[in-house]
């Protein structure tokens, strides 16, 4: 059997790649820039880009399932290449925000737009929702390694932040065992913790206390609609949202900092139906994750 996996330069489908190997499966793995990928000799790779379904008409053939990296702007295509080469499952790495109260924020539809194509295909699927990443606390790696406190915005609000190893564990899964069909898994972390108590963790993992900044109201407003600036700009050019949904964009993203300050956030048991132990904390992750945060 032969699993092509898409997004082998990310968090998660690095760590999809390392599990098929290590199960002894044939995997392919295919990025924008091939050259730029680390991974063990044995996986075949090739270059594609999920937004030119012609550059997937070879990388799909000989192949029997595919890890899908969610780009729904060429979907349809390459189903259609998946369909025609044979493929015969699909795992897709969607999002929590699909089942979300706020289905038509960006998120959402950007992930459902790939789920229904998908759907549509007649091909075997599963879909992976997972949370918040705890891969997107690397973003402070830049303030602790140099010694200053990290900016947060609500440092007090909750999350639950799943550990990329889990989301690649459960899609590995959905890969290599029968029964996974139709299956739509929300997964979560393992505990619900403040942004300032994850600071906590990784300053307890390198064994040095760290500082924070709790930033609220108008200035992670500011912040905000720098740092969304040019993800902005792309998914109005590409027609995924119009040019005025973007200041409620920005809005809706402090309105759930705000509402998460209220108390810890759910806690999902799919990890662990799925893989019969229970989702990783952030502790781990941050003991996981040491090197990126020290010189
Ligand atoms: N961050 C979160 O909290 C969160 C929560 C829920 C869901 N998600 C979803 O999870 C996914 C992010 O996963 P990740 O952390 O593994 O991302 P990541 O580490 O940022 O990596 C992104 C990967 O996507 C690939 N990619 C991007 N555009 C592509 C294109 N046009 N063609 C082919 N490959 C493309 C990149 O491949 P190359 O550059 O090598 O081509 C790269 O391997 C996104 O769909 C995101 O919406 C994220």
């Amino acid at each position: 059997m032969t699993i092509l996996v898409t997004g082998a330069t990310g968090n998660v489908g690095r760590n999809v790649v390392d599990l098929l190997v290590q199960a002894g499966t044939d995997v392919r793995a295919t990025s924008r820039n091939p050259e730029s990928l680390d991974l063990p000799a044995e996986v075949d790779v090739r270059r594609a880009d999920l937004t030119d379904p012609k550059t997937f008409e070879q990388a799909l053939q000989g192949v029997d399932k595919v890890f899908l990296y969610t780009q729904p702007s060429a979907i349809d295509g390459i189903m259609a290449a998946a369909k025609s080469a044979g493929v015969k499952h699909v795992v897709l790495l969607s999002s929590l925000a699909v089942a979300g109260r706020d289905a038509d924020h960006w998120i959402a539809r950007w992930h459902l737009a790939a789920e229904e194509s998908i759907e549509r295909s007649g091909l075997s699927w599963t879909f992976v929702r997972p949370g918040l990443f705890a891969a997107n606390s690397l973003q402070w790696a830049q303030s602790i390694k140099a010694g200053a406190p990290v900016r947060l915005h609500y440092a007090h609000s909750y999350v639950s932040a799943i550990h990329e190893r889990d989301i690649a564990e459960v899609s590995t899964c959905a890969l290599l065992q029968d029964g996974h069909s139709g299956a739509k898994y929300h997964i979560t972390g393992g505990d619900s913790i403040t942004q300032g108590e994850q600071v906590a963790l990784i300053g307890k993992a390198i064994g040095r206390d760290l500082a924070f900044d709790d930033i609220t109201g108008d200035d992670v407003r500011v912040e905000l609609r720098q740092r969304f600036k040019p993800r902005l700009q792309e998914l109005i050019q590409s027609g995924v949202i119009e040019p005025t949904a973007a200041p409620e964009i920005i809005e809706t993203r402090i309105r759930y900092y705000v509402e998460a300050l209220e108390g810890p956030v759910e806690i999902d048991g799919t990890v662990e139906k799925v893989l019969g132990k229970p989702a990783r904390t952030f502790a781990e992750w941050a003991v996981d994750h040491k090197a990126d945060f020290t010189n």
